[in-house]
């Protein structure tokens, strides 16, 4: 097992989402080989900047994950051509400083992304949105590979839960190439 944390974060608040059964299928395969939590972050409340100081206990919780996380695993739909407003309230909330004397706990943190959904999109422009996000808080993209599944129907059980056919090779893809995006940057440091 190597010493690596990561989180993962899925920009769905949905039951049965899609691409929270993504997320759990990546951390299926990587938890053998790294520590792997995905976030619940249902209960993070709307940012106003009224309750930013101090934050609430949920922000804090995060904030104090993400600290120690190696890197963020993103999973997101998208929602007209975006990614989730859920999403974007928890980034904002994140892109806040923590106080006075120490900032946000996201600048240079390695991120990933994947995203599937049941459209022709597979969540592509979605991503190019958060990249983008991402990118202006000074996060670690791996821009390479990235997975976008559409059709997600088509990958489906006969009880309608996420069975990763095609795509399933790709996950691992990604989830490998996390793992040594990772431990590259980690040895810069
Ligand atoms: C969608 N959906 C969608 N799908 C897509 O491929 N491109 C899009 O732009 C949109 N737009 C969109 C807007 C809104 C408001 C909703 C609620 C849905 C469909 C979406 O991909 C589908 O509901 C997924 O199942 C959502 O992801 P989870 O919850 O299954 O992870």
């Amino acid at each position: 097992m190597e010493n690596i944390r990561i989180l993962a974060i899925v920009g769905s608040l949905r039951k049965n989402s899609y691409n929270l059964q993504l997320a759990k299928e990546a951390e299926k395969y990587l938890k053998s080989k790294v520590n792997i939590e995905i976030i619940d972050f249902s209960e993070v409340p709307l940012l106003n900047q009224d309750i930013e100081f101090p934050a609430p206990a949920k922000v804090q919780e995060i904030r104090e994950k993400i600290k120690k996380t190696d890197g963020i695993w993103f999973f997101t739909p998208e929602y007209n051509h975006f990614f989730p407003g859920v999403l974007k309230n928890l980034i904002d909330w994140l892109s806040r400083p923590v106080s006075d004397t120490e900032g946000s706990v996201l600048p240079g943190k390695p991120a990933a992304i994947s995203g599937i959904s049941p459209g022709m999109s597979g969540t592509g422009i979605a991503q190019d949105h958060l990249v983008t996000l991402l990118s202006f808080l000074n996060m670690d993209i791996m821009n390479v590979p990235r997975l976008t599944i559409p059709n997600a129907m088509q990958q489906l059980d006969k009880d309608g839960k996420l069975e990763l056919k095609a795509s399933a090779p790709y996950l691992v893809k990604e989830a490998d190439a996390f793992i040594e995006f990772i431990k590259n940057r980690k040895q810069i440091d």
